[in-house]
């Protein structure tokens, strides 16, 4: 959201909510870009939003705060999670959403990010976006004057993470003192676990192989951000020493979107770094195992780990809706 003064933003009608204004004023007209936009106070009061609301849906409450919002959800990549669990979370608040593909819109023809931005905000109060590069949400969020929110980039997947740490927070009670092991490609996933641990204080080894780290720069930013809250951020090449101890094991796809031509040589370089039994048995005995989704059993995971007993991954698919649902109502309340 570039200009929050914007003309569209004044003089219009107060929406009719049940519970009217932003429940984190602070996030209110903001984007939701990547986790290092943020103080740990303004994402922890976002996670605890999202427990207060996970309870409320639960338990049959919960109110409309979006009521008579549109967010509209653009996507340049497929998608299952992200698309229904911002469908049905802006349902649930009460608003509603319009889902668009960038090949039925006239981005497909030329028309520039930007134009598409300015015109979205004069019919729509927030815009979701899954793109290829992370330049064209940041071009969207600068020409726009609703908040945007990236819904995964080739660089970060904020909202994932977010929904990550509440299912870490509900299975380990807490936070505090928790050791994460994230094996595998250091990818957009990576990236928004670097900087999320970071604001969280948590201890996150990531273990990759050679050529595939997260970029030299998002691990700086997460080293700086982590000298401030405690967290111990460290990037390694043994997959074992990466999972040792470890609460959490955290794994990702061998080939994310758009790397399709590269997924025979990637499947070889990431075979030692594959989560199975032999691997897991380094972890903490109450470890849990995570996984954004979509799996490839057999490649990053093998099926006895993801669908065993330590595996948390439907809870962290659901956690999508309940994070998600705080994130629309902070920036859009
Ligand atoms: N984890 C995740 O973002 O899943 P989708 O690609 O299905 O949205
Ligand atoms: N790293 C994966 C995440 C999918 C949710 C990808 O970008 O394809």
């Amino acid at each position: 959201m570039g200009h929050p003064m914007s003309p569209r933003s004044e003089g219009r009608l107060p929406a009719a909510t049940d519970e009217p204004g932003s429940p984190v004023p602070a996030l209110r007209g903001r984007d939701f870009l990547t986790l290092g936009e943020f103080t740990p106070e303004e994402l922890a009061a976002l996670l605890d939003l999202a427990l207060a609301m996970k309870r409320d849906w639960q338990a049959g409450r919960g109110g409309q705060p979006l009521y008579g919002k549109t967010l509209a959800l653009i996507f340049e990549k497929p998608s299952t999670r992200t698309r229904v669990s911002f469908e049905v979370g802006m349902q649930q608040l009460g608003g509603r959403v319009l889902t668009l593909t960038t090949r039925d819109m006239q981005l497909s023809r030329g028309e520039t990010i930007a134009d598409t931005a300015r015109v979205l905000s004069r019919y729509v109060d927030g815009i979701m976006i899954r793109a290829y590069s992370h330049a064209t949400v940041e071009e969207l969020a600068d020409a726009a004057d609703v908040p945007v929110i990236n819904g995964l980039t080739d660089l970060y997947h904020p909202c994932q993470v977010m929904a990550d740490l509440l299912t870490i927070r509900e299975h380990k009670g807490g936070l505090a003192g928790v050791t994460v092991a994230y094996v595998g490609d250091g990818n957009n996933v990576a990236h928004s676990w670097l900087l999320g641990a970071a604001q969280f204080g948590l201890r996150l080894r990531v273990a990759c192989p050679e050529g595939y780290e997260p970029l030299p720069e998002v691990v700086a930013r997460a080293q700086t951000i982590a000298r401030q809250t405690g967290a111990e951020i460290t990037v390694l090449r043994d997959p074992v020493e990466a999972v040792a101890g470890a609460d959490v094991i955290y794994t990702d796809v061998w080939t994310s979107m758009g790397q399709e031509e590269e997924a025979d040589q990637r499947r070889q370089v990431f075979a030692p770094y594959q989560v199975n039994a032999r691997l897991a048995a380094h972890a903490a005995d109450d470890y849990i195992f995570m996984h954004c989704l979509p799996a490839h059993r057999g490649e990053e995971v093998t099926a006895d780990v993801i669908d065993g007993p330590h595996s948390v991954v439907f809870d962290q698919a659901e956690n999508r809706l309940h994070a998600q649902k705080a994130i629309l109502a902070a920036l859009l309340g």
